[in-house]
């Protein structure tokens, strides 16, 4: 799970990381009386940012400072409901304005191609890492066994060339955020700006953290759950136990195992250039045991996107036969009829695999509407984007 910046300083702020004091407004009333209380409190200047999880929000206008109250009202107006690479911005972030003198970048992050842990210090900070040369970072790899120490903390920071007078602060700004990595489980934990400011202090201006949801149960994460942003779809799914992502096209795709549906997610994708530019709709695995109550959940998901003009069910028997699977859509189409949900799109059928020709002949035997059966994975692929430009 991904966290906003906000709750990534609020996290921060926990661990002792100095933050700026700001709070999110959902309006932009609200942010006026956050701007308020900052100038009262002697703030010369507040940002206010939008809080969506993407990067870039500066360039896209997400950012900007505020010298009133009145100006950060008109600001946050412009702010909420911008769209930022395909994210809608609900809340915002106001923030006292710092005085930067330098912006430096800090990560500590998961190297899964080392297997270890890795910290990138920069003294170039507050733009894009990718766009940093090499020989102007640092990558120090950190044994998970040894951790950082306020010591290592420096040695990490003098490599990425920080100047003399923010070397204290930074480091033990890193040795904070090693803590809230490992305690908090997290594979990213991203400062991007570190600042020095005027008057000679160090903080993070700028917060991404990324929590390992394989730790969720020892972990009291649900707090940072967002409900807002799920896709309605994806949220039935989740109720469902099912392993669904909405897509933009138009191909529903069932498959069984993430590896297939993937590929069969690329094979769609070039099929459909054919016809018109049809692409998947979704990925959905089904796991292994394809029950009929599962694929009828799974055929529900799908065809409640109104945008799935065809469906693709595209299934390699192993421990769950083909037999067993075609069994599973026989009832399942029952199932959606009993339901008031009658399958009402063409729906591609492959089976492949164990007792592959058992699960054919059900499926041919059921006579269900609409269901084609076809042989190999690149034809039915043709067959659903075909059916799908028709449609
Ligand atoms: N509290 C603040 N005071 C002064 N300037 C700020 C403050 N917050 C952000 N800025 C300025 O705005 C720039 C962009 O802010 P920030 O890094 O938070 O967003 P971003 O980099 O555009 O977004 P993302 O990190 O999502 O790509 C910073 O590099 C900094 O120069
Ligand atoms: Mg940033």
């Amino acid at each position: 799970m991904d966290l906003f910046e906000h709750q990534a300083k609020e996290l921060f702020a926990e661990y002792g990381v100095p933050v700026p004091t700001g709070k999110v407004a959902h309006t932009p009333q609200e942010a006026r009386a956050i701007a308020a209380e900052l100038f009262a409190a002697g703030s010369s200047k507040v940002v206010v940012k939008a809080q969506v999880k993407t990067g870039g929000r500066g360039k896209a206008g997400g950012v900007k400072l505020a010298d009133s109250a009145d100006e950060a009202e008109t600001l946050a107006g412009q702010i909420l409901g911008m769209d930022i690479k395909g994210h809608t911005v609900h809340k915002v972030l106001v923030e006292e304005g710092s005085a930067i003198a330098q912006e430096f970048y800090f990560s500590f992050l998961l190297d899964r191609a080392n297997r270890t842990f890795l910290s990138i210090c920069s003294v170039e900070g507050g733009m894009e890492i990718e766009e940093v040369p090499h020989d102007r970072l640092a990558m120090v790899p950190i044994s998970p066994l040894e951790g950082v120490d306020r010591a290592k903390a420096r040695q990490i920071a003098e490599q990425g060339r920080l100047p003399q007078e923010a070397l204290d602060g930074a480091s033990e700004i890193i040795e904070r955020l090693w803590a809230v990595f490992t305690d908090e489980d997290a594979t990213l934990v991203e400062v991007n700006p570190m600042i020095l400011t005027a008057d000679g202090d160090v903080k993070a201006l700028d917060g991404k953290v990324t929590l390992d949801d394989n730790a969720a149960f020892r972990q009291d994460h649900e707090k940072f759950a967002d409900k807002t942003a799920d896709d309605p779809l994806e949220a039935a799914a989740k109720a469902k136990d099912l392993n669904y992502v909405k897509l933009d096209g138009s191909v529903g795709i069932i498959g069984n195992g993430a590896g297939l549906v993937m590929s069969t997610l690329d094979v769609v994708a070039y099929a459909g250039e054919q016809f018109g530019g049809q692409k998947p709709a979704n990925f959905l695995d089904i796991g292994g045991g394809a029950s009929a109550e599962v694929m009828a959940n799974g055929l529900e998901i799908v065809l409640s996107d109104r945008d799935v003009k065809s469906v693709f069910v595209n299934v390699f028997g192993g421990i769950t036969a083909c037999d067993a699977v075609a069994n599973g859509i026989v009832s399942a189409y029952k199932l959606l009829a009993e339901r008031g949900e009658a399958v009402d799109r063409p729906l591609v059928v492959r089976l492949d695999g164990n007792n592959a020709d058992l699960g054919r002949k059900i499926l041919s035997d059921a006579g269900l509407d609409g269901v084609q059966q076809v042989d190999t994975m690149d034809d039915a692929a043709r067959r659903a984007a075909e059916l799908a430009a028709g449609a």
